[in-house]
């Protein structure tokens, strides 16, 4: 396996690559865990050269936010990437990836980017959609792998390559859990052993908005306020904001039919988490 740090290297590798071959990419921040390395190993699986990216981007990151104490341990990555039999780690450095002189950013408009995640986080979607953009330019994969934990990202990222007409396919894996529940994050490893229980609420809380909507309910504004209720009864955790949205718009549904998304993001403590699940109504109904 291959660790390279600088973006010339990485286009000779990729140029040096046998016409025809499959390139996988699975980008990433680094902090790998169970939930990467199931890209990993479908990546693995479906191509000749497979590509992980480690870059902490600032520019996804708000003034307030905790791009200073990401997780971070390259020497471990590169390591669990060696295991799953990666062919190259690409790891830029800041100055690499955004010299002093950066200036050129690239931004999804509209109300995908600017709800949920894009509302509570300014500036986050274009520092991702500018990041990927670089990636997939120096990179030039077949096919990159997403997570859908991060479920709004994967819609703005299909969008992105959709009308600036890159050629990569996206590939969504579904969310990896911990036993309990806990969906799989770098920011997992930010907590303490009471906060690590409380992080389940959200997951609990998922779980039951399904029960619910099994059970019949079908006003979205019922579910939300029964979620909040149940949050609120957990000391360690403050709500960003809880919806039932439609799955490929993000808009808020007036009433639960078909297959709706419930999305949240909750903080516990300091670590700020987002879940989600779908529920369709017709499994559910009958
Ligand atoms: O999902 C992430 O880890 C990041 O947003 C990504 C896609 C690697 C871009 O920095």
């Amino acid at each position: 396996m291959e660790l390279i740090k600088d973006i010339d290297r990485m286009r000779t590798y990729i140029e040096r690559i046998e016409e025809g071959k499959i390139i996988g990419f699975v980008p990433t921040m680094g902090g790998l865990h169970k939930g990467h390395l199931s890209l990993i190993r479908k990546g693995r699986g479906d191509s000749d050269v497979l590509v992980v990216s480690i870059f902490v981007n600032p520019a996804q990151f708000g003034p307030e936010e905790d791009f200073e104490s990401y997780p971070q341990d390259l020497e471990r990555d590169v390591k669990l990437c060696k295991q799953e039999d990666v062919d190259v780690v690409f790891a830029p450095s800041r100055e690499e990836m955004y010299p002093d002189d950066y200036f050129t950013f690239v931004e999804v408009e509209g109300y995908l980017t600017s709800t949920l995640e894009g509302d509570s986080r300014p500036g986050h979607f274009r520092g991702v959609t500018t990041i990927l953009t670089k990636l997939f330019n120096i990179v030039s994969p077949d096919r990159s792998y997403f997570g859908e934990k991060d479920y709004q990202q994967v819609l703005v990222v299909k969008k992105l390559v959709n009308e600036l007409n890159l050629d990569t396919q996206i590939i969504v894996l579904p969310i990896v859990r911990e036993n309990d529940g806990l969906a799989l994050s770098s920011r997992n490893s930010y907590f303490d052993e009471k906060e690590r229980e409380a992080a389940t609420i959200l997951y609990k809380s998922l779980k039951k908005a399904k029960e619910w909507t099994i059970g019949g309910e079908k006003d979205p504004a019922r579910i939300i306020h029964k979620m909040k209720e149940l949050i609120e009864k957990e000391p360690l955790a403050e709500i960003d904001y809880i919806a039932i949205v439609g799955p490929n718009s993000m808009e808020k549904v007036q009433s639960i039919e078909g297959e709706v998304l419930i999305i949240l993001a909750v903080k516990i403590g300091k670590v700020r988490l987002i879940d989600n699940m779908r529920v369709k109504r017709s499994m559910c109904q009958s």
